[in-house]
């Protein structure tokens, strides 16, 4: 993938680093972002307290690989997402897999769980409460219930450091895509929307808004627009943003960063799709972590 050619810098956020478990988070990321090495999906982010724990060849860590393997064999539904539970006395583990709404269905959906599903436990090998990111999927499980309600910290913030030449215009555009977006995903079955509109002739702005699909409308529609309230402050006038939660997420580029299909915009002419471009060369991903 395109790992190598980013480069990812950090900004913490001073007033919320108030214990070690962000140090931890800030580090693991930073080190696992600085390695050279591509690997089959796009890692983002993966968060883990160290404070709720299991010991190794628990009825829980049984359960969990139960969990899984249950998740595991589900990654080929056209829905792009599954919940599933693991219960015996008292030991229950939540879990589920989303990928991005328009690779559900597709291998990159499925190669991006099962990586997901083999570096979870690597990376956070005795810790019951896990949400690891990628690109195109994110996996989520824990010991307590978490299914139909909205998470929406921790918070990870990404931004091109691109500004648009005209950011007021570029900003009106955003908001209104955004809330389109938004709206659309909220209502849609599968908690998935995309929007496409222009900024000037030449350039247009590609937005993207997803839940998980276990919330409600409403709790989707909720956790969408706390997301999109978040860009002024992570990336105003900037030529791309991200704003992940573990129960929603946004993104916006000037490029199209998701695969178009019939279920987005109207495309001008029908034909094979396009492979996705590239970034420009230089970008630079500024990221930041709020728990
Ligand atoms: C959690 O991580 C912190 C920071 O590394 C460490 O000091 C602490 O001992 C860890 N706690 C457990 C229960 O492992
Ligand atoms: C867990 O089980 C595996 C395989 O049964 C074994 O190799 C390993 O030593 C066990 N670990 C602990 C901590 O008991
Ligand atoms: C999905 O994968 C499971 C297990 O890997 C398999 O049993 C099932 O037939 C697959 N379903 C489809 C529609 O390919
Ligand atoms: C999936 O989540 C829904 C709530 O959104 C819950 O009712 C259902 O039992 C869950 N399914 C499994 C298999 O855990
Ligand atoms: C974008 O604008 C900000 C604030 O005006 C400025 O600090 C920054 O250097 C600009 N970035 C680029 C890449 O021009
Ligand atoms: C895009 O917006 C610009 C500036 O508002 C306008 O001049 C142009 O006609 C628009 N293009 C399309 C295809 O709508």
């Amino acid at each position: 993938m395109i790992l190598n050619t980013k480069t990812y810098d950090f900004m913490i956020s001073h007033q919320k680093m108030k214990n070690m478990t962000t140090l931890l988070l800030i580090f693991s990321v930073f080190t696992l972002l600085s390695l050279p090495t591509i690997t089959e999906a796009d890692y983002l982010v993966h968060y883990c307290p160290n404070t709720t724990t299991f010991t190794p060849n628990s009825t829980f860590q049984s359960n969990l690989n139960r969990l899984l393997s249950t998740l595991s064999s589900n990654a080929n539904r056209s829905t792009g997402f599954y919940n599933a539970t693991v219960q015996t006395t008292n030991n229950a583990v939540y879990g589920l897999f989303l990928c991005r709404g328009d690779v559900a269905g597709t291998q990159a959906c499925e190669t991006c769980v099962a990586t997901a599903i083999s570096e979870a436990p690597q990376r956070c090998p005795v810790e019951k409460q896990v949400v690891i990111g990628y690109d195109d999927c994110m996996l989520r499980y824990s010991n307590e219930l978490f299914f139909s309600t909205a998470t929406e910290s921790p918070r990870l913030y990404m931004s091109n450091n691109k500004n648009a030449t005209d950011p007021t215009r570029f900003n009106q555009v955003l908001a209104a895509s955004m809330n389109e977006v938004a709206t659309e995903a909220a209502n849609d079955a599968d908690k998935f929307a995309t929007n496409q509109a222009n900024v000037s002739g030449l350039i247009s702005v590609y937005s993207l808004g997803q839940c998980t699909q276990d919330l409600s409308e409403a709790d989707c529609n909720r956790c969408l627009r706390l997301a999109i309230a978040q860009l002024p402050n992570c990336c105003n006038g900037k030529l791309g943003g991200r704003v992940l939660f573990p129960s929603c997420h946004v993104r916006y580029e000037v490029y199209p960063f998701y695969a178009q299909n019939s279920t987005s915009a109207p495309e001008p002419a029908p034909g094979p799709l396009p492979p996705l471009p590239p970034p420009p060369k230089g970008e630079v991903t500024i990221s930041s972590i709020q728990i």
